[in-house]
């Protein structure tokens, strides 16, 4: 499916320079939603994921839909001070702001492969603080997976020797 028409780009938010893909038009359409996640989850299938994460909060729309159809896990990757038992974080940066991610400690198993999901790739910061808490837990990542790839910003550069599915790229 060509899934450029379901993305709405509002230029200067939410700031000046910034040019937003907002998925809401996507997630919207039923018909065009499922074919997202159906395209994922082929991916998924190919990679014999063991368990799906997916960094808060967009990466969550995206990952649990997946999880549900595979019948694997959903680990979430939160901000800072959001996860209530032991867990490790990271400091990463993004094309506006920086932040911290934190995962459970006891979220994944050692050789577990993984699939993280998230709706855009940008700058890379995200995945790349995600990726590093899924390996000092033992994950393999298996592969990363995106709505939305922005080229222009060079976010794949992080991901070299990673599998990387981006449904549609700017
Ligand atoms: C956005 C987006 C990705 C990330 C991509 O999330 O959903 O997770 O930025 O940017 P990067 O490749 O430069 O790291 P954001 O941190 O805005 O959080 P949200 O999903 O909670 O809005």
């Amino acid at each position: 499916m060509d899934y450029n028409k379901y993305i709405e780009i509002v230029d200067d938010w939410p700031k000046e320079g910034i040019s937003f893909k907002d998925i809401t038009p996507l997630m919207s359409d039923g018909d065009a939603f499922r074919a997202a996640v159906d395209d994922i989850v082929e991916f998924a299938k190919e990679k014999e994921v063991d368990v799906i994460v997916g960094p808060e909060a967009r990466g969550f729309i995206i990952g649990c839909p997946v999880s549900y159809a595979l019948g694997r896990g959903f680990v979430p990757v939160r901000k800072k001070g959001k996860l209530p038992r032991e867990v490790i974080q990271v400091n990463y940066g993004l094309e506006y702001g920086e932040n911290v991610l934190a995962i459970h400690k006891d979220a994944i198993k050692s050789g577990q492969r993984v699939l993280i999901t998230d709706d855009l790739l940008a700058t890379g910061g995200t995945i790349e603080a995600t990726i590093k808490l899924v390996e000092e837990l033992g994950g393999v990542v298996a592969g990363c997976a995106f709505l939305i790839e922005l080229s222009y910003l060079n976010g794949i550069d992080k991901l070299e020797g990673y599998e990387v599915l981006s449904l549609i790229t700017y």
